[in-house]
């Protein structure tokens, strides 16, 4: 099978990791959710407990090593050899991760990782800016948008399968405005459609309909 990149776009809540792992598990393709890697140099800087200066961040991204490894469902993100696919998902990474991910050189460091990791590849990655920053030449583009209504009820039950109770919807849902006001007003690669992407609105989508969109869309490509 022809091996494409599969660059999956948009906001947080928006549908992109669930789609895009089972867009890659269609196409027995790899799988890269890049939110992870900036979750993890999160977590490293919060363990650090330093202040939240570049030039600290520096610091932290040169003695870490972000490692990402092919699971079940989907992705085991490693924080020097440690598994954090859970701890990155914790509510305080939550809260400033997008902080973290402005930084220059931390993106730099990950957008490199990010095309080593996939560089000639099939390979499915969602993100914010892999449409256009990291693979501005990927052969399928997607930007997911829904309703913020739509998203905030996603992560709330997400929460709820988890067992995380302490959040009200209207908290989720200022804390996802507040993530993309900030992720698509940085300065570098802020959170935007590339002018090639297809838009695809899933309020109103399964998940399965909305994988099976993207699928249909990438079959097309691969196999013409
Ligand atoms: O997709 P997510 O919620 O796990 O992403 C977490 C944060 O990481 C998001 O608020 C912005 C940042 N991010 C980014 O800046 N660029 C990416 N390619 C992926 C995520």
């Amino acid at each position: 099978m022809k091996q494409i990149i599969i660059a999956i776009d948009g906001p947080a809540g928006s549908g992109k990791t669930s789609s895009a792992k089972i867009v890659a598990e269609k196409l027995n393709y790899i799988y890269i959710d890049t939110g992870a890697m900036y979750r993890a140099v999160t977590l490293a800087w919060l363990r650090e407990k330093v202040p939240l200066t570049a030039e600290k961040l520096k610091e932290v991204i040169d003695t870490i090593n972000i490692t990402l490894e092919p699971s079940a469902n989907g992705q085991i993100t490693k924080l020097n050899d440690e598994d954090v696919s859970e701890a990155i998902r914790s509510e305080e990474v939550n809260r400033f991760v997008s902080q973290i991910s402005a930084d220059k050189y931390v993106r730099e460091a990950m957008v490199n990782l990010q095309r080593k990791l996939a560089e000639g590849k099939g390979c499915v990655m969602d993100g914010r800016d892999i449409g256009t920053t990291v693979f501005p030449n990927a052969a399928l583009k997607i930007y997911l948008t829904a309703s913020i209504g739509a998203r905030a009820k996603r992560r709330l039950n997400e929460y709820a399968e988890k067992g995380i109770t302490g959040l009200g919807f209207n908290e989720i849902a200022t804390q996802i405005l507040e993530r993309d006001r900030f992720d698509s007003n940085r300065e570098v690669s802020p959170l935007r459609k590339a002018n090639d992407a297809i838009e695809i609105d899933t309020s109103n989508l399964t998940l399965q309909e909305q994988s099976e969109k993207i699928y249909k869309l990438a079959l097309d490509i691969i196999n013409n």
